[in-house]
Formats: structure tokens, sequence, C-alpha cells
């Protein structure tokens, strides 16, 4: 087996990986990057759409990056529910805005980038197993599109690549450990060829269930609407579709098109017990899961990253362990902030399926607690808009 040699050895391609890559290479740190996927496959996968302030201002400092020109800046959400629309204002209460520009577009301008200043970026790579983690030089063994075997030394490992990740074996000891729970609901998602219902996102508790009104382009829109976990993706026609989504947001009259797409998105909310052991980390969709009501999955990535960039700079550049011991905690704390922001949004928005009368008026009683208060709005936009990033440079 053949054996190759990097600093880093970043195994995902997805916003974490490429960004942890692009990061690196500013502050003079050589990775390899891998991902089992093809480019053609990472670049056209339908995922989330909203990107926190801090985000966008990460993503500014990579050559290219047309999160301000193609995505969209939008100032608010609005929550409905009981017949009533109340918009949140976000440059008002916390002066931030959030942007909407689709992760596929983010990973395209990505791997562009990262191609044109030369990093080592392999598609179709799998990565089987991680060892060594607890010695100056951990391996990945590594499996090539054509079958061959070959061994990747580095000075640390990232595991970057999922919540099937494989890394995660070689931090935690076990490829579930960590706390975990499930929703009795998922998401039914469609992607359509029409014009944008509403500027801003709708996010709608109706008695039928949630619904959420979101947009990709001019001429493109995405939309949810809660479902069981176990539909099936053809049981609806379109027509089924359209009357779902407009019986659940009362109010709106929504432009129908074409539907060319559709996903169900099982809910579930994760933290792997350890994100750092020896010379390996985990970041991303590896260390965490969120439900998508708060629009954190991406967002929460990058934070990660944040961390981890400026640990390994300590790490390699200085030979500094303290930031590399603080990783998991520093990141965790942002992490458990957003795992219960996600978790409150689901519950406060979506009807469950054993509620009890009770249960439902208390949650019109807590809605109407966050738009009917100054001081409920504004914590609704701090994290929506995404908590201060924190640095450990
Ligand atoms: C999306 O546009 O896909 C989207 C937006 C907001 C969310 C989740 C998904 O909370």
């Amino acid at each position: 087996m053949t054996a190759e040699r990097t600093r880093v050895a970043i195994v995902g391609a997805g916003p974490a990986g490429l960004l942890l890559s692009h990061l690196l290479a500013e502050a003079g740190i050589e990775s390899i990057v891998l991902d089992r996927r093809t480019r053609e496959e990472i670049e056209s996968t339908v995922r989330a759409g909203i990107l926190e302030q801090g985000t966008v201002e990460i993503l500014d400092t990579v050559p290219g990056s047309r999160a301000r020109t193609v995505g969209h800046r939008h100032d608010g959400i609005e929550f409905r529910f009981a017949g009533e629309g109340h918009r949140i204002d976000f440059p008002s209460h916390v002066g931030r805005s959030v942007w909407l520009y689709p992760q596929h577009e983010a990973l395209t301008d990505l791997i562009a980038a990262r191609l044109a200043a030369g990093q080592d970026l392999r598609f179709g790579v799998t990565a089987d197993r991680v060892d060594d983690v607890d010695t100056a030089t951990p391996r990945v063994f590594c499996t090539a599109a054509d079958g061959t075997r070959f061994e990747i030394a580095a000075d640390f490992v990232v595991g970057a690549d999922g919540s099937r990740s494989v890394v995660r074996t070689a931090v935690t000891g076990s490829h579930t450990g960590g706390s975990f729970r499930e929703y009795p609901f998922a998401w039914f998602g469609i992607l359509c060829e029409a014009p944008p219902s509403s500027e801003e996102l709708i996010y709608s508790n109706s008695p039928d269930g949630f619904a959420l009104i979101s947009q990709r382009s001019d001429t493109v829109q995405r939309m949810y609407f809660q479902c069981d976990p176990d539909t099936d993706v053809d049981a609806y026609s379109e027509a089924q579709l359209w009357d779902t989504l407009q019986a659940r947001v009362p109010g709106t009259t929504l432009r129908e098109g074409p539907i060319f797409q559709r996903d169900v998105l099982r809910f579930r909310s994760f933290v792997a017990h350890e994100l750092r052991h020896g010379r390996a980390a985990l970041v991303g969709d590896a260390a965490h899961t969120v439900p998508p009501t708060g629009a954190k999955g991406m967002n929460l990535a990058v934070a990660d990253v944040i961390l981890l960039n400026d640990a390994l700079q300590g790490l390699l550049l200085r030979g500094d362990e303290a930031p590399i011991d603080a990783y998991a905690e520093a990141a965790l704390r942002r992490i458990w902030k957003a795992q219960h922001f996600s978790w409150w949004m689901t519950s406060m928005l979506h009807a469950s399926p054993d509620a009890s009368e009770f249960d439902r008026l208390r949650q019109l009683g807590e809605l109407r607690s966050v738009v009917e208060s100054d001081a409920g709005q504004r914590y609704l936009a701090e994290a929506y808009t995404g908590w201060p990033l924190q640095r450990t440079l």
C-alpha cells in the first residue's frame, strides 16, 4: 500500500472541510481533502439555504464567493399562527441579517476556489478507517474510485464527513456515541418552478401541522410541510401537495408551478460525546445534527471550523497544545445553544401527534410570548442571525 504525507487530512468536502482547507492554506498549512462523492454529486445535492451574517463574512474571504451577489439578504422572517402573521425584523433588534444562499451554490464556489488555489482535493475517495490518533502521525486508510487502496499519514485528521462519519469512530470509540433525540415528524420538501410566493420566509404553525415557505431564486422556490417520518415521497399527487401546503399558510396565495424535486427530511438532534481525541477532531454534521427548523446546520459547521482552524494553527505553527485542548469545550458551548434553539423552534412550531388541547393552546401562548414582546423578538433575532463567532487566536 502506498503512503502519502500531508499536514492535515480532511475527510469530507462539504462546507466544513472545504472552508477549513481554505483557512489553513491562508496560514500556510497544507492539507488533503477527500470525499467519497463525485464533484457533480456534491454540487447538486439540495440542502438548506440560510446563512448567518458571520458565515457570509467568512465566505467573503473565499475568492469568487457569490453569497452576496447571487444570494439575497433577508432582514426578517414571519411567524404565522392562529390566522395572524407577525414579522420579526432582524436589523432593528440586533443590527444583523441573514442571507438566503443555497448550500450547493456555496459548495460550488468553495470547490472552484480551492481547485484554483491548487488544493489537493480528491473526489470518489472513501476513507475506510482512521488509526493512530494517539500518536503524532495519525493515518487515514483510503480506497480510490478504481479500487486502489492507499494511506495518508498526517499531523492531524479532521472528520468533516457528515452524519455517517467514519472519523467519528476514531474520536469517540464508537460510530454512534453521543446524545440523541428523535422527533415524531419530518418535513416533506419540494422544489418547484414558480415565482416567489413571499419575499421573506414564512414559518407557519397551523392546526394541520407546520409549513415553511422558502425561496431559491426568482424562478425556483423551496417549500416544506410537516409529515409523518415514514411518508412515501410518491404518495402525493402534485395537486395534493399544493392543497396541503396551501391549507397550512392561510392568508397567502401560493404561486404554483411544476414540482421537480421532492424529499422527506427526518428530524434528529445529535451531539457526539467527544469532538476530539488525540490528533483527530470532528466538525459539522460529523459532530452534531440539528433539526432544520432553526436553519443552523451549515452555520454551526462554519463556527466549528473557525475554532478548529485557530486551534490547528496553534498546534502546527507554534507547537501550542492549549487551543486544541480547548477546542471541544469552546465548540460545545455554541453547539448546545444551537441545539436548544433548533429544538425550541421545532417544538414551538410543529403539531405533535399526541398533543392535548392544553399543549396546543400553550403553544399559541408561547408563540404570542415571542412575537408580542420586544425581548422575545430580540432573542429570536439574536439566535437566528447567529451569536458572535468566538476566536481563540
Ligand atoms: C431552506 O430554504 O431550505 C430552509 C430555510 C430555513 C430553514 C430550513 C430550510 O429553517
